[in-house]
């Protein structure tokens, strides 16, 4: 037995075929594929496909892909009954794991750990988790959820249900993009906590459920909702560099949306995003909230604190603009990139029962010994 770094830092607990992070080069690949092509070329649903079936399917799959998710794409009256008596104030991200862990009790084959019965309920989880993440933005604001339109692609069909205003097709490429980047991202902790779950062999609805719970914190999922709310503190391009100054430098305050536990250089997918960021923000005529993300970005990267340590902007940090940008409440974002992760979480969950051990680490105990009972009524 040795005992490890804390935070696991460094240590490798588990082997994958479905991405692959290079935190030195600053590359990541999906099934052998990068990052840069696949934004370039595929849909969303693609790299689900490549996700969760090892290779990328040709039309016909695709297709079936596509009908697979559409047949899952409803909205039953019970959820948006138990969603009309939350509490409008609940963070939109526990009202989510809430729903995801719902969808277990209603589904009868939950317990089935087959492939033929968690493929499907991994279709479902793709297909729910826009139409859950919709409808509570509208639910929330006194509006009736809209319903799915099953001929529209993932990313076309969430933005419909968001505004149910019909989406551009520079507003769809970009959020296409951004589910894209977020599908995957070997062991981070929602997709390690998604495996340890599994490995008991708990059903898969458990899984992702807690896999949302570590989600949820400003540090993982959460960061895109913190860095969106610092670039509304800032307020103006013209503040930029006194929150620098006066936060950052003087305040020790972190800049949310930088720093990651294995790049030690430029996250790839920040690279993507800034490009399209800019692109979205051009073309809608307001690069406002983009010009105040690169003005912080450039004095960072400029200062011996950030380069000294290699922090740099993260998957977080453009996006949560992006998202902005195509209508998206900060504290929604993070169920945005949960509609992204999922495809991951759920490869992850069935790659961990093809060949499963149970996960179970131990802790080294640092307490007191042979300490002496003492009788409730002496202490
Ligand atoms: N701003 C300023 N300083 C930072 C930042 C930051 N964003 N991130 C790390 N540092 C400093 C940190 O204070 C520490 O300094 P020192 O060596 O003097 O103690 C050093 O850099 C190393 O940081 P760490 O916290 O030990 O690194 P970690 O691997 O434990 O944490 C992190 C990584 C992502 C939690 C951290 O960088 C952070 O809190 N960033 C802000 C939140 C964020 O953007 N999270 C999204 C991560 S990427 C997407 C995802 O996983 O969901």
């Amino acid at each position: 037995m040795h005992e490890v770094a804390k935070g696991l830092v460094g240590v490798i607990v588990t082997e994958t075929t479905a991405s692959m992070v290079d935190g030195s080069a600053g590359h990541l690949t999906y099934r052998g594929y990068a990052i840069e092509d696949l934004t370039a070329h595929a849909s969303y649903e693609e790299v689900a496909y490549l996700l969760l079936h090892q290779r990328l399917p040709n039309r016909r799959e695709l297709t079936e892909f596509q009908e697979g998710l559409a047949a899952e794409m409803t909205l039953e009256p019970y959820f948006v009954e138990v969603m009309q008596r939350f509490p409008k104030n609940s963070h939109p991200l526990t009202i989510l794991r809430t729903l995801i862990s719902i969808t277990g009790v209603y589904d009868a084959t939950a317990n089935d750990n087959s492939l033929e019965a968690e493929l499907r309920k991994a279709y479902r989880l793709i297909a729910y988790t826009p139409i859950f993440t919709a409808a509570w933005a509208r639910i929330r604001q006194g509006l009736a959820p809209i319903p799915p339109d099953k001929h529209l692609s993932l990313a076309a069909s969430f933005l419909h249900m968001h505004t149910g205003v019909n989406p551009t097709p520079a507003e769809i490429a970009a959020l296409n993009v951004y589910l894209i980047l977020m599908a995957d991202h070997s062991l981070n902790p929602s997709t390690f906590t998604s495996r340890v779950v599994a490995s008991t062999d708990s059903d898969i609805y458990s899984a992702i459920t807690a896999a949302l719970g570590a989600l949820k914190g400003p540090k993982h999922g959460g960061a895109n909702e913190a860095t969106m709310e610092m670039f509304m503190e800032i307020g103006n391009p013209e503040n930029v560099s006194s929150f620098f100054t006066e936060q950052v430098k003087g305040n020790g305050r972190k800049i949310m949306g930088f720093g990651h536990r294995v790049y030690r250089t430029t996250d790839p997918r920040s690279v993507i995003l800034r490009h399209h960021t800019e692109a979205l923000a051009k073309s809608l005529g307001n690069t406002h909230w983009f010009d105040i993300a690169a003005g912080l970005e450039n004095l960072a990267l400029a200062d011996p604190y950030f380069t000294e340590r290699r922090i740099y902007a993260n998957v977080d940090y453009y996006s949560s603009v992006l998202l902005y940008m195509l209508g998206i409440e900060p504290n929604l974002m993070p169920l945005v990139f949960a509609i992204g992760r999922m495809a991951g979480w759920v490869t992850h969950v069935l790659e961990q029962r093809l060949e499963n051990r149970l996960i179970h680490p131990e802790a080294l105990y640092i307490g007191e010994n042979d300490r002496i009972w003492v009788n409730l009524e002496d202490r």
